[in-house]
């Protein structure tokens, strides 16, 4: 064993203790093999030296695949920018957990400007709304899953109020409100909210309490109502069948709307422990056939016709085994675009029995 500055840690080097930050939380268990993500993890934290076994391990080394053969995601996740909003947006997901947990415990005021400023900064390495989602879609194999989803939440959130042409203001109430909408889940036992299984009827229960928790939390902060309303409401449906009050249509709040299908979208399209990622045709599928009776149409068809367009040069998988890549949007038929295989045009919208089953 030895110690080892953390500016000279390197991928397959063995973490010999657990590794705590200054408030005992735990960063990473003894035995972790690093990886990148690892080391960016403990620089986040601002620690110096820790402690490692002498021997290093054998990492995985890449495959090497000729540039032109690579997909278009794979070339994304080459780029500089991609590798820079990668490391930041870890980085934020960090430092979001420390200020939810002294916000949850009262020893940091929520000082909303301050908590979204890095949202912006985000936009800014992501190259602006129209690469958000190429950035946000090759982010999927993250797990830090309440931080991270709230920074997707909130990049997605401002990414459709702007698509819909709100006035700076309401695009910053949606930042805010994307942004803190599950802070409650601070105040849900963390095995519950870290659980890797399904959860049962009664943890569901349980978790759910999260909106009515963080409703209690920020509705006396001086903060803007709309962005309380995202915290109580991004569960409700306009149909009736949300929680926690049930409320139907306009009883929602509009910018609450806007997060609750960025919320729903950012949290089909994660992989969890017990289900891989639901591909975002898939999603957009559900969308187009059931999002009119749940979600404002407003919010949901503004969401559905700009995002897909997100995924035009994007290479898919079709159900047939085939791979192509899309070059055109059917505007009636949005999970159902043109995908250039090789030669061949197929138009999944006159090809019934075809669908996309993932972005590669
Ligand atoms: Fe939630």
């Amino acid at each position: 064993m030895k110690l080892v500055s953390v500016d000279k840690l390197e991928p397959g080097l063995v973490v010999s203790e657990n590794i705590y930050t200054i408030d005992d939380r735990l960063v990473l268990p003894k035995g972790t093999v690093l990886d990148e993500k690892d080391i960016a993890r403990i620089k986040a934290h601002s620690l110096y030296n820790i402690f490692v076994e002498d021997v290093k391990k054998n990492v995985e080394p890449k495959k090497e695949v000729p540039y032109e053969n690579l997909s278009y995601a794979e070339k994304l996740k080459q780029t500089e920018e991609f590798i820079k909003f990668k490391e930041h947006i870890e980085e934020n997901a960090e430092k979001l957990e420390e200020s939810f947990r002294m916000i949850a415990n009262d020893t940091m005021p929520l000082d909303i400007d301050k908590l979204t400023e890095p949202v912006y900064h985000l936009f800014v390495e992501a190259g602006g709304t129209s690469g958000i989602f190429d950035m946000l879609h090759n982010l999927r194999d993250n797990s830090d899953a309440v931080y991270m989803h709230s920074l997707n939440v909130s990049l997605i959130s401002n990414t459709i109020a702007t698509w819909m042409r709100l006035s700076n203001d309401e695009i910053q109430l949606a930042t805010a409100g994307g942004l803190i909408h599950d802070i409650g889940k601070m105040l849900v036992p963390p095995d519950l909210v870290n659980k890797t299984t399904p959860l049962t009827e009664y943890e569901q229960k349980a978790m759910r309490a999260h909106v009515t928790k963080g409703y209690e939390l920020v509705k006396n902060k001086d903060i803007d109502v709309h962005i309380k309303n995202c915290v109580l409401m991004h569960h409700e449906k306009r149909d009736g069948s949300g929680y926690p009050l049930a409320l139907r249509n306009e009883k929602i709040d509009h910018i609450a709307s806007i997060v609750a299908v960025a919320n729903v979208y950012d949290e089909m399209t994660a992989r969890r422990e017990y289900r891989d990622a639901i591909c975002p045709f898939t999603v957009i599928e559900n969308f187009e056939r059931e999002g009119i009776d749940k979600f404002d149409p407003k919010v949901i068809m503004t969401f559905l016709s700009n995002i897909v367009n997100t995924f035009i040069a994007n290479r898919v998988l079709l159900s047939n085994g085939k791979s192509g890549e899309i070059i055109f949007v059917n505007p009636d038929h949005l999970s159902k675009p043109v995908v250039k295989c090789g030669t061949e045009y197929v138009n999944l919208s006159s090809k019934r029995e075809l669908s996309i089953i993932s972005v590669i």
